[in-house]
């Protein structure tokens, strides 16, 4: 494992975010709305791992009333496997501990058989599919976890 350092999000990283997501996913998150989160920070928090100064993986989390939500999470492919995924989501853990969550939640593309096996690992189980819930018509699986994690 790699120990990288784990931070809050500042609007100065934004230009490394939508480069993560442009390799990241096929449907990026759009610019704008990253620089919006990212300026008038509020019902989502970002996490940054960085490893010597570059930016290799981020998250974001919400929450809704007593369920943290994970809304994101990428690794740059060059920086996989090395634990990086794991340890924004110990930061997400702790974060969501000090909201007093009982519960996270995320979606997941089903064709998505990495990040499901990563999930799972951590205690995250299927709990419904939402229909055509990604722009392409893919459905989406609503998967959901005790906390704390079990990292
Ligand atoms: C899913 C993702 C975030 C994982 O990031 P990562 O930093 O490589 O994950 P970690 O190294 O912390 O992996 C932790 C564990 O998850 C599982 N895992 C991660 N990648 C895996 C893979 N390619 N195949 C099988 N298991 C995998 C393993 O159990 C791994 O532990 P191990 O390496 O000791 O075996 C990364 O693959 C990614 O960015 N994918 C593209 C974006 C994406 O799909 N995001 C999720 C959206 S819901």
């Amino acid at each position: 494992m790699q120990i990288v350092d784990i931070d809050f999000c500042v609007p100065e990283d934004l230009k490394s975010l939508v480069a993560i997501e442009a390799v990241c996913f096929d449907i990026p998150w759009e610019e704008h709305l990253i620089e919006r989160d990212l300026n008038e920070p509020g019902y989502a928090i970002y996490m940054k791992a960085t490893v010597k100064g570059v930016i290799a993986g981020y998250g974001v989390l919400g929450r809704v009333e007593s369920t943290a939500h994970l809304m994101n999470l990428a690794v740059l492919p060059e920086y996989r496997r090395n634990g990086i995924a794991l340890q924004l989501m110990a930061a997400f853990d702790e974060v969501s501990r000090e909201w007093e969550c009982r519960r996270m939640c995320l979606e997941v593309r089903a064709s998505n058989s990495i990040a499901r096996n990563f999930y799972s690992s951590m205690g995250f189980a299927y709990s419904s599919r939402v229909k055509g819930y990604y722009a392409d018509g893919e459905d989406a699986l609503i998967l959901v976890a005790r906390l704390p994690l079990r990292l």
